[in-house]
Parts: C-alpha cells; structure tokens; sequence
C-alpha cells in the first residue's frame, strides 16, 4: 500500500491482465489496417470549445461530464471525452482533406475522460479505438466501418454481442420530424427537467430508461417513418451491404445515441452478458460535424469501441485470448562468471526474437527456479561453475522436467531450434 490510490472511476492495468487490453485493442486495429486507415493521434486535451461545438451544448458530455481546465495562459481546456471532434479538428487543421483524395480515413486509440458515476463497465478513464471515414457521403462507407467493427468483436472469439441500427435522418427530414416529436412528448405527464429537454433535445427523451417514461412512449412518433426519400434510400443501402456481408443487425429505432453530431446511419453494439453498461461500441454518419466546427462542408461517419467493456464482455463469455507468451526461455545462473555469459545468451536471445528474462538479484537455485515456473517460459537456461568448465549450459524443459546440454557458444540456435 502507499498513502495514494488511483482516483474514482479509475483502476490501473496490470500484468498479467493487461495483455488482454494490448491484444482487443490489437484485434480492433487490424481490420482497419487492413482497410486504408491511417494512424492518429491527437492531444489529450482540446479546447472546451471544440467539444461545446461538436458534441453538442446540451448533452451529459457536455453539460456535465467534462473534465475541464483554465491554464495559467488563461486557456480553456477540457481533458477529451470522446475522439471524432479533435480527430476531425486535426484533419481540418492540416487540410487532409483538401488533397481530392476523399474520404480520409483515419483511426486511433487512447484515453477518453468522462466524469460520470462510476459503475461496472463505466469509468471516468476509459479506452477506446476509434476510426473515422471523413468526406465521403457513400452507404457503402457506413458499411465497411460496421463491417470492421463486427470482424473486430469476432477476431476475438465474442458472440453474445447485438448491433443496432437507425437512421436519425438529415437536415432535409429531421427539423419535421423534431416538431412532431416535440408536439407528442409536450402532452404527457413528465417532470420539469424532462420538459426542458423536450425543447432543447427532443430525440434524447426518447432514450429515457425510466419506466415511468418508456410507458408513455409507447405510441411516439419515430424517425424512420419521417426520412425523407434520400435518407430512406441511403438507409436501406446501409442494410442491404449489412446483409450481403453476413453481418446481422436489429432495426432499432429508438436508438439516438448521446452525442449530438449524428445524422442518417447511428449504430451500436451492446453485449448482452453486461448488465446496464452494455455498449461496447457505437458510433454513426456526422455530415454536418465539420462545419459546426468551422470547416467545410464534409460527410462523414465512424466509430469508437470501448476496449473496457469489450474485455468485460470476454470474461462474461469467459473468452480466453490465446496471447503470445512473456517469456520463452527464463535464465538462471549461479555464480557470478554465469550471471555474465547468461546475460550475453539472454541478449542475444533477445536480439533473435526469443523472449527471454534472467533470475536477477543474486537469488538462489530455489527462489531462481520459482520465478522461472512463474514466467510461464517454456525453458530454462541453467549454468553453473561445471557447466562453464565444460563449455555448456543446461536447457531444461520446464513441463516435463527432462534436461539437455547445449554447447555454450551455439547456445542461440539450439534454444532456437528447441522452441520451433
Ligand atoms: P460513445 O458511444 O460515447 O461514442 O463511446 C463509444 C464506446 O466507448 C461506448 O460504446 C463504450 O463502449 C465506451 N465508453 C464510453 N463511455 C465510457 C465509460 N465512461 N466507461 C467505459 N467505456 C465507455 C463516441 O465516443 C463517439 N466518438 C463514437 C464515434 C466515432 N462516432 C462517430 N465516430
């Protein structure tokens, strides 16, 4: 213990679990490697601004989740809850998109911040990879990245997982479909903050997981029955691709999402086996993003999965990755004289591709070879004073016990020829 914890909705990665992060975020990258996604990273943090902007002023994030800073410059900084507004801030920022080489596709991974009440599945710093198509308005782009995502939960063994899928319409059908909506809710029995929602936000009332609410939601009007003939076109192109690729989904129309870019396509994965914190992706089209945020008119659409919740849904499906072992070959040497030839094979060992460790500290036969079981290497490295004299060094197989003499200076090719 020390006097310092590691703060509310937080918790540190750890070996041995922590492989298991590396690896679904591993899993999640590939297929967008595979795809045409460049790498992106942007800062940490971003002016307040930009999220006030792109997420959208009267969402949780916003209202009530940012971690937000004043420096001594006086700037206004807010530590980023979420990816697509910096990702397509930078984009804009070096004109990526002004090449003619259109979309710009781009992903990323790292740390998003939240100040929200803390629970299983939801953390106040949590990980998240994120992908974005920026410039293209094409159905088969929603796909693709839809496509990637469920490659990316199935890469890792995952089954118990739902996509959802909606259109929120566009700027042609949504201000009709808002005041219909805004007209039904006004009539029923809400409390005052509720109410004020209903004129700033709408469509998140529809996301109200009160029972009391969702009763009296039962007959309100829906979006997919407001979308104007384009968003209904590009809508069913979105499900058409969706089917031909093999990937099931379930038409919900009540899904909003909580951020405020969205426009048509909003999808989302949730895993049945998490309770209430059950996304473990979303994402969806912002064609208006960029110009909310001062740039040029550019339609887009991406996603963000939450590594987090992707390894609490592999423990509830009791998943285990197969991961690549930490250590290979695990050297104990007794004496001084064999702490030094040791930490040449070991090096070299390295330098060839082997993971290899070393007993260090001066530890004994005893404790050296715990820690060696412990590694969880396949081998051990033993060298003693006899063994020097006589110009080997003892490769023991740490399952079965049996031992063989490897001459010491072609050590590197018999471990070598030994684990392949
Ligand atoms: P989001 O739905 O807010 O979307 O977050 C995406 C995923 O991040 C969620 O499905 C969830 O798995 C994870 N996540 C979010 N908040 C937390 C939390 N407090 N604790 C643990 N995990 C969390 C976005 O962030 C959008 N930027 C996605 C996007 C990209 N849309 C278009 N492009």
């Amino acid at each position: 213990m020390s006097t310092f914890n590691a703060p509310r909705g937080t918790y540190d990665l750890l070996p041995p679990d922590s492989a298991t992060y590396l690896a679904v975020r591993e899993a999640m990258a590939a297929p967008l490697r595979r795809s045409g996604y460049g790498y992106v990273e942007t800062p940490g943090f971003e002016s307040v601004e930009l999220f006030a902007r792109g997420v959208g002023e009267s969402t949780d994030i916003v209202t009530k989740e940012m971690y937000t800073l004043t420096t001594r410059g006086g700037d206004e900084l807010a530590l980023r809850p979420e990816g697509t507004a910096s990702v397509l801030r930078a984009a804009l920022e070096a004109n990526l998109h002004r090449g003619g080489n259109l979309p710009v596709k781009l992903w990323y991974s790292g740390s998003y911040y939240r100040y929200e009440r803390p629970q299983k599945g939801r953390y106040r710093h949590f990980s998240q990879v994120g992908a974005e198509a920026i410039g293209a308005e094409d159905p088969t782009l929603d796909a693709e990245l839809i496509v990637l995502a469920y490659d990316a939960y199935r890469s890792l063994g995952l089954s118990g997982f739902r996509l959802l899928l909606n259109s929120l319409g566009d700027r042609t059908c949504r201000p009709g479909y808002r005041s219909v909506l805004q007209e039904f809710l006004r009539g029923l029995d809400l409390d005052e903050q509720t109410r004020a929602r209903i004129e700033i936000n709408p469509l998140r009332v529809l996301d109200d997981k009160r029972e009391s609410v969702q009763r009296q939601l039962a007959g309100a009007p829906m979006m997919r029955d407001h979308l104007c003939e384009e968003c209904k076109a590009f809508h069913e192109e979105v499900r058409a691709l969706l089917t031909d690729a093999g990937v099931p989904f379930e038409d919900d129309p009540r899904l909003v999402r909580g951020l405020d870019y969205y426009t048509r396509t909003t999808f989302e994965f949730v895993h049945d086996g998490l309770g209430s914190q059950s996304a473990i992706g979303g994402g969806g089209r912002y064609d208006g993003l960029a110009e909310m945020i001062g740039g040029p008119q550019l339609p887009s659409v991406g996603w963000a999965l939450g590594v987090d919740r992707t390894v609490l849904a592999l423990e509830a499906e009791g998943v285990d990755l197969a991961l690549p072992a930490v250590t290979e070959v695990y050297a104990v040497p007794l004496g001084e004289e064999a702490r030094r030839r040791l930490f040449h094979l070991v090096t070299e060992l390295r330098r060839e591709g082997v993971a290899a460790d070393l007993a260090y500290g001066g530890k004994g036969m005893k404790n050296a070879m715990k820690s060696a079981n412990r590694s969880g290497a396949r081998f051990a490295l033993l060298l003693g004073e006899r063994d020097l004299a006589e110009g080997v060094v003892q490769l023991k197989d740490l399952a079965s016990g049996e031992q063989t003499a490897l001459e010491l200076a072609a050590a590197v090719a018999g471990v070598r020829d030994k684990l392949r």
